[in-house]
């Protein structure tokens, strides 16, 4: 064996004391004892797979001043984050068979393994769907993205060639110019854009999407009842409209207000969606900018994991919602062995010490764009975390390799309510 962890394993639904044995990248034991030199003894800690977060927007190509690939993943490491799902809203627009094989060179630099999703549109060709690990279909505008409104197109193109499929759901026909401040935003993008999107698109009978930042419980059962797996936001989990984050709170679909995002915590606590970052960084100066002015979209991709892993301590959430939400449901739903702590999937662990618990601050961000929507938000920071049998982060600092991720390409749609 390369490795053994050993510690407060999150195994079979609930956490043991045992170890991991790992060879080439590969869980290949799990048992209470296990002998090998190199051992990485983590007595008190809890282990957990490596999160897989299927909703980042890494910036590259067009955008590297706020994020690149390496930066991206290694903020990703450092939330305890072994996987990322990266979007096609750079620039260019991953459109052309040619960007998405520019964008997979430029993606070697990362220190996890990635997918990369292409722009679905009037131009998709079956090669791109091919090569790429998925679809974003961006049925709503936003942020250097323009929306694909033809349904009927959007169901051959997808009949055509299948692919894992993942939906902005805001029904352009309901939105209006933005709103001068969180509560402006959210009227300007009202919450039932999303679940009118979703419905008319079920209607037209395009089956197994997965549909993104749910921001509202009416969203996540309206994609329920179309069969479609849905994910979830830290923020829109967390934040609200009463929050005094001015610009840096804009993001699309908007915060919503505090009785509604109340409401999607228990619908998230009841189970079924995922939660993604939606990590989108943009600069301090843009978001210091008048609020109707200011891009939409904040990061998450490091706090993620760790703001999940404090509510969990305090018993906001079970750790089994948590792991379920954020490691294996998205790595079924992607047809992955990740996100797992079972013999036979990735080597990809995040090692918590519960009692590291801090109130995040300024210095906690590893991001280009150098700063975080979740100040004074409690956290635990993943001590060590080991990327397809690699130690990327060790006590808290980062010790992975450029270049270690590896990319994961097509990924099929889920069959049923792949939920
Ligand atoms: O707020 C958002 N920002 N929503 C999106 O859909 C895109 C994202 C970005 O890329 O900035
Ligand atoms: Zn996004």
């Amino acid at each position: 064996m390369d490795l053994v962890v050993e510690g407060r394993l999150f195994f079979a639904g609930g956490l043991t004391d045992g170890c991991v044995g790992i060879k080439n990248g590969k869980i290949v034991k799990i048992a209470k004892t296990l002998g090998s030199q190199d051992r990485l003894s983590l007595p008190n800690h809890i282990i957990i797979p490596g999160g897989m977060d299927m909703h980042v927007h890494f910036r590259e190509p067009g955008m590297t001043h706020k994020e690149d690939f390496y930066t991206g993943s290694k903020a990703a490491a450092h939330g305890g984050t072994t996987f990322f799902l990266d979007m096609p809203n750079t620039r260019p627009p991953t459109k052309y068979l040619s960007d998405l094989m520019e964008k997979r060179t430029m993606a070697e630099k990362s220190v996890v393994d990635y997918g990369l999703h292409a722009l679905l549109g009037p131009v998709s060709k079956p090669q791109l769907a091919e090569e790429a690990t998925g679809w974003k279909w961006y049925y709503g505008p936003s942020t250097g993205a323009e929306a694909w409104t033809d349904i009927a197109m959007a169901k051959e193109v997808l009949a055509s060639f299948s692919s894992f499929t993942t939906l902005h759901a805001e029904e352009p026909s309901l939105l209006d110019n933005p709103g001068t401040d969180l509560v402006g935003h959210d009227l300007a993008r009202p919450v039932d854009s999303e679940a009118a999107a979703i419905d008319k698109i079920a209607r037209e009978g395009i089956f197994g999407l997965h549909v993104a930042h749910c921001s509202s419980a009416q969203a996540l059962y309206t994609a329920k009842r179309a069969g479609y797996s849905a994910e979830v936001t830290l923020h829109h989990l967390l934040l609200d409209t009463g929050s005094d984050l001015g610009g840096y709170g804009k993001v699309n679909p908007p915060l919503r207000k505090k009785i509604d995002r109340k409401a999607l915590w228990q619908t998230f606590l009841d189970g079924g969606s995922v939660v993604a970052s939606d990590h989108a960084p943009h600069t301090m100066d843009e978001k210091e900018q008048e609020f109707q002015l200011a891009p939409a979209g904040m990061p998450g991709v490091e706090e993620r994991l760790p703001v999940l892993m404090a509510l969990a301590k305090r018993g906001a959430v079970p750790i089994e919602r948590v792991v379920d939400a954020c490691c294996e449901k998205p790595g079924r739903l992607l047809g992955l062995d990740k996100g797992r702590l079972t013999e036979g999937c990735d080597a990809d662990l995040a090692a918590f010490d519960p009692r590291e618990l801090k109130e995040i601050n300024e210095g906690c961000v590893n991001s280009k764009c150098g700063w975080t929507p979740y100040l004074g938000q409690e956290a635990i920071f993943p001590s060590h975390v080991v990327a397809r049998g690699k130690l990327v982060v060790e006590k808290g600092s980062f010790v992975g390799e450029k270049g270690h991720g590896r990319y994961v390409g097509h990924a099929d749609a889920p069959s049923g309510e792949g939920a």
